[in-house]
């Protein structure tokens, strides 16, 4: 087996991957920009500790000696590019755990260099997006003329202070259907639905999920909406916020949010990581009318992150790795997320 960097591998959610690597037998190098921390995980977990600077460092260099990249350092608007590059050059296999719809654009758009060079590009190896487009996958194979997907989730768990600060910086960004093949631009919470995601029916409203490119990328189905389960009133300060966009955009207002976040925030509880469940509903149709719906149980977002991270990480540094710019399920096939354990699908239309 090659070697894997893990880049972002001390922040909340690297670190548990970094933990549950060396817990499967891996001896992952720890890396990031903060020399301070890597050397302290390093010593912690007994695995090589490398400091790269993202700005300054020769990357590519850094590079030179590893099989896979895991970039666990968010938000990934701020990292992919120089990882993604280096990538490419070292010849290295590249991974992250991104939500961000413009990182999941930013990265497709190097699959011609990637696929020259012999290297895969996977973005979204977490919660976001391998239940809702491993969903996808399974929808497309179970309607194959199908030309509208929904795809939605529940998810009872708390944020990370990672999460909740990607979440700020696109404050003020509006949201995102897919119309046609194309992404459009539309408001937050810009249509809703009432969604029963096997526990009963809850309000759902449309939010701007990786899924609206990479559900594309994996079935081709041109018509695409992405909701998450949530109260009405947040639905209404959602809505509230698209009003605020210019305030909410602007840079003192989302410093004051990241600093409150760094005081506030700590993410999920170990408790709460081995209990709480996700609950994912996909919904595909086609113009006849015809429909098919299934759902997915799962564990508890970040654990769930955990386990697909390093799933497809060791897929990739085993050589299971295509070439080019690709999306979990569009490289591994619909029962990807079947491979976490507590993990249940049904088809209920
Ligand atoms: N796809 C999913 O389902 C999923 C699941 C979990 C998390 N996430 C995402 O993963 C990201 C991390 O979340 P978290 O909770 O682990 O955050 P966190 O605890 O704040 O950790 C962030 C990590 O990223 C590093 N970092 C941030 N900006 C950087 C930059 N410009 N250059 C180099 N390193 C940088 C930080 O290093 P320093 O401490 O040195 O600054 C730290 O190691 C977030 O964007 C979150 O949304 C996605």
């Amino acid at each position: 087996m090659g070697e894997l960097l893990i880049y972002g591998s001390y922040g909340y959610t690297g670190e548990l991957i970094a933990d549950e690597a060396v817990g499967r037998g891996l001896t992952p190098i720890l890396a990031g920009r903060t020399e301070r921390k890597v050397s302290r995980q390093a010593a912690e977990l007994d695995c090589p500790g490398r400091t790269i600077d993202l700005a300054d460092d020769d990357v590519t260099d850094a590079l030179a000696d590893v099989d896979v990249v895991l970039n666990c350092a968010g938000p990934f608007v701020d990292t992919y590019e120089p990882l993604v590059e280096a990538c490419i050059d070292s010849e290295t296999h590249y991974l992250d755990i991104t939500g961000e719809i413009d990182v999941f654009q930013g990265v497709a758009g190097y699959d011609e260099a990637a696929a020259e060079a012999g290297v895969m590009l996977m973005s979204g190896v977490g919660f976001d997006v391998v239940p809702t487009d491993c969903l996808a996958a399974h929808l497309a194979d179970r309607l194959p003329d199908a030309t509208h997907l929904a795809l939605g989730f529940e998810a009872l768990t708390s944020l990370s202070g990672g999460t909740a600060k990607t979440a700020v910086e696109f404050l003020g960004e509006g949201g995102y259907v897919r119309r046609d093949g194309l992404l459009e631009r539309v408001p937050p919470a810009h249509r809703t639905r009432r969604i029963d995601f096997g526990r009963g029916e809850r309000t759902a409203a449309t939010i701007p999920w990786g899924d609206l490119v990479t559900a594309y990328h994996t079935t081709g189905v041109p018509n695409i909406e992405v909701y998450a389960a949530m109260p009405e009133p947040v639905v209404w300060s959602m809505r509230g916020s698209g009003l605020l966009s210019p305030f909410l955009g602007c840079g003192p207002v989302k410093s004051t949010l990241k600093g409150l976040i760094d005081a506030t925030v700590d993410g999920p509880s170990e408790r709460q990581r081995e209990q709480g469940r996700s609950y994912l509903w996909g919904e595909a149709t086609t113009d006849d009318g015809e429909r098919a719906v299934t759902l997915l149980e799962t564990p508890e977002t970040y654990a769930l992150t955990v386990d697909t991270a390093l799933e497809t990480a060791t897929r990739a540094l085993d050589g299971d790795a295509p070439a080019g710019y690709q999306t979990p399920a569009g490289a591994y096939g619909p029962d990807l997320v079947l491979d976490v354990e507590g993990t249940e699908r049904r088809d209920v239309e």
